[in-house]
């Protein structure tokens, strides 16, 4: 459930119209719901509330927008990290570092050592090597890192290729049949605390059922570390859960998640941890655009609106579906090609898709589109990097700034040497 719908005609955002953000703030413009954040947490949250012990951190990396982070850590949430740069905005929003989780294939030292001294409270290591460069920087230190061993479990999450990770190919964790040499020459090095174990088998996920075999593959092998001596307190299950980007296409619920996890997870006696992103975020936000033009097309016509694929990457990198409405629909349909300015062919949002009828100059908005949307933005075509404005209840603020090209530019240089 999400607080963008039709009111009187018009969409609005929460108790604001779409149409009144447009006017102060422009478009393109990514919307996002305070309330609907606010409602994904809890759901999250409650769906998980039947297990022992619990820690959440939201995967910063799908909107990573310092209100978003502020929203989600009032609720109590801790940080997926992958970056340092997503650890400072953790901070700044006001996550604690003891609940921030470092994940991520290349994290570099430099990166290590910032984290160590921040005092995150986890790294998840992604390799043998890595393991022991985080031992080295903390003895350094005269600190010891807490961590858990991410393995690879080798099972086809079903979904899009371009965000599945826990394949033996794909190049996230450590082969699970390889992983308890592993994890016992780790566990052996001082400035590291070898903790659990982590996973992570892919994003916008609508079948269980490989998510329930990986984490059962990841609960023998907690058994196996335990009888091979090893303190094992915590497992942590990533994130993945899908959100319904067509409306007649509906994920499991968090509860039913919640349900598998609890079943799966029974003789574990671990904190599980979770990293979920793109169901607390996802339908929490809109790309609001306006129609520049309807082009008249050979077959179809093109819907040509000011947002672009550098605003929205997702159709054009995984030819992902966003439904797309009028904000003040006028009861008509018409089968449309939806395309941005930018000058290729792959900057499309949609071909030969049923939609309301739309004139040049109205606005429309593209749905689910809080998650992997504002963070994966560019400058392409020197366009201005899109703004994002947050709503609560009858109020709203601009919550990042329209970069404009002329502060691009500001941040370039001519070199003495092409001055002549
Ligand atoms: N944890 C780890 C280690 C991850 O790699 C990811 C996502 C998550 C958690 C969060 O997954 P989620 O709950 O959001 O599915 N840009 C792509 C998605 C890339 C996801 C990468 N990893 C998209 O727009 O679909």
């Amino acid at each position: 459930m999400d607080h963008f719908e039709i009111r009187d005609g018009a969409m609005f955002a929460e108790d604001v119209p779409l149409a009144t953000i447009a006017e102060e703030v422009g478009t393109p413009v990514y919307v996002y719901s305070r309330a609907t954040l606010e409602r994904h947490a809890r759901v999250f949250r409650e769906a998980l509330s039947g297990l022992p012990r619990i820690h959440i951190a939201f995967a910063i990396k799908a909107n990573p927008n310092l209100a978003v982070l502020r929203v989600l850590a009032r609720e109590g949430f801790g940080g997926d990290i992958v970056s340092i740069g997503e650890m400072k905005r953790a901070l700044a929003a006001g996550m604690k570092a003891a609940d921030i989780v470092f994940s991520g294939v290349g994290k570099t030292r430099p990166e290590l050592r910032e984290a160590l001294e921040a005092g995150i409270g986890q790294f998840n290591i992604e390799l043998e090597q890595e393991g022991v460069a985080i031992a080295e920087i903390a003895r350094e230190m005269g600190k010891t890192a807490t961590a858990v061993l991410r393995v690879n479990p080798d099972v086809d999450a079903g979904t899009h290729a371009k965000i599945s990770t826990g394949m033996k190919e794909n190049k996230f964790g450590v082969p699970i049949d390889e992983a308890p040499p592993i994890f016992a020459r780790l566990a052996a090095l001082d400035g590291l605390a070898m903790r659990g174990l982590a996973l992570h088998i892919g994003s916008q996920i609508f079948d269980l059922a490989p998510i329930e075999r990986a984490y059962a593959k990841v609960g023998a092998l907690v058994m196996q570390l335990r009888a091979a001596g090893f303190e094992i307190d915590r497992v942590d299950l990533g994130g993945g859960l899908g959100v319904p980007y067509e409306r007649d296409k509906v994920p499991p619920s968090p509860a039913v998640y919640g349900e598998m996890v609890a079943r799966v997870t029974k003789d574990w006696d671990v904190t599980l941890m979770f990293e979920p992103g793109r169901v607390i975020a996802g339908n929490a936000g809109i790309l609001l655009t306006r129609v520049i033009w309807v082009k008249p097309g050979v077959l179809r016509p093109y819907v040509i609106v000011d947002a672009a694929m550098n605003d929205l990457a997702r159709p054009a990198m995984y030819d992902a579906w966003h439904d797309f409405e009028a904000v003040r629909p006028g009861g008509e349909r018409m089968i449309a090609n939806i395309a941005g300015p930018v000058c290729e062919s792959g900057d499309t949002f949609a071909m030969g898709r049923d939609i309301d009828t739309v004139q040049a100059g109205d606005l429309a908005v593209f749905r689910t589109a809080g998650a992997y949307g504002a963070t994966m933005a560019s400058t392409y075509n020197s366009r201005a990097l899109v703004p994002e404005v947050m709503v609560d209840g009858d109020k709203f603020a601009i919550v990042a700034e329209r970069v404009m090209p002329e502060a691009l530019i500001a941040a370039e240089h001519v070199p003495d040497f092409l001055k002549d």
